[in-house]
């Protein structure tokens, strides 16, 4: 297993400021990277994370740390249950982990033979329903809209419905040859980077990532208490622009139509934006943890 570094740690620890009797959510428990720091602090932590196989894994022990098997969506629902409230940050370090993209048998990755699979939780849908089962145009839309694959979605989706005629697409090698020999010749040495959309597509889809992501950022700002800060690190723009037109909508005072002469919505700013332009990674950063490479930060405190 690779050493696990987690991605932009200084970041975190400056706009969360952890110590003793300060509480956190850590919404992406993962390796458990950023929670360690936290509670090395003296901080209290309430550790989520989707993938049972995480938690079960998980090797933190520390009476300051709760840990909860849960989906981020849920995370009202999640820290009350934990009796974890007035919180003074949350995080959300999005995507999947290496814990999760090294291991075959989970099919996050193209690179690696596995079953189709890509579930964080045990739910019914996964990749291998997807590709065997859904019609045409809703993979076309998985493909442009989730994987941001707009010039080849067509083609490989239409390879797929013909491919799956004659059997069903049981593996991530065999999706990943289909999508390499759909592509016109001169674009097929560059066959990762449709795949790495393709998969992404895929992932986001049997998650619901984007759904919970909005779920739980509404959710964490009302755990928050005056002062409490919410730190999301996204790794595609999609997450990025959910993250942001969340933060700008909740910095406003009032989210009534332009065309209103007067406000009617009584709406009062819930968030104050910490980050004008997203924090990106240091060079040095990107080059010890290529995971860090796309990440963005964006952070708010609650007023
Ligand atoms: C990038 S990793 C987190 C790494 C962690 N910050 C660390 O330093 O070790 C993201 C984690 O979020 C989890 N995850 C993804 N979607 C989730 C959801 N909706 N609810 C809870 N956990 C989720 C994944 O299972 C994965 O373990």
């Amino acid at each position: 297993m690779r050493p696990h570094i987690p991605v932009l740690l200084n970041e975190v620890l400056n706009f969360f400021d952890p110590a003793q009797g300060k509480r956190f959510i850590d919404a992406t428990l993962g390796r458990g990277g950023h929670t360690a720091e936290l509670l090395a602090k003296g901080a209290e932590v309430l550790g989520i994370d989707a993938d049972p196989a995480v938690v079960a894994a998980s090797e933190i022990r520390a009476p300051r740390f709760k840990i909860a098997n849960g989906n981020f969506g849920d995370i009202k629902k999640i820290a009350e249950d934990h009796n974890f409230t007035g919180i003074d940050g949350v995080l959300f370090d999005l995507g999947l982990g290496s814990h999760q993209l090294d291991d075959p048998e989970r099919g996050f990755s193209f690179q690696k033979d596995g079953p189709l699979d890509m579930r964080f939780f045990k739910t019914e849908l996964t990749a291998h329903r997807i590709v065997n089962f859904y019609p045409e145009k809703d993979l076309i839309r998985i493909f442009q809209k989730y994987g941001e694959e707009m010039r080849f979605a067509r083609r490989i989706a239409r390879a797929i419905m013909i491919e799956r005629k004659s059997g069903s697409i049981d593996r991530t090698a065999r999706l990943f040859e289909i999508i390499k020999k759909t592509l016109p010749a001169k674009f097929r040495f560059r066959a990762g980077d449709s795949a790495r959309r393709i998969f992404q597509g895929l992932r986001i889809e049997v998650n619901d990532e984007l759904g919970n992501l909005e779920r739980g950022l509404q959710q964490a700002l009302l755990l928050l208490k005056q002062g409490g800060r919410l730190v999301v690190i996204s790794f595609h723009s999609l997450e990025d622009r959910i993250v942001k037109t969340f933060f700008v909508k909740e910095a406003k005072d009032c989210v009534c139509p332009p065309s209103f002469p007067v406000c009617r919505c009584d709406a009062r700013a819930s968030l104050k934006i910490l980050t004008k332009k997203p924090v990106l990674p240091a060079e040095e950063e990107i080059k010890i943890n290529t995971r860090s490479h796309s990440a963005k930060l964006r952070a708010a405190e609650k007023i």
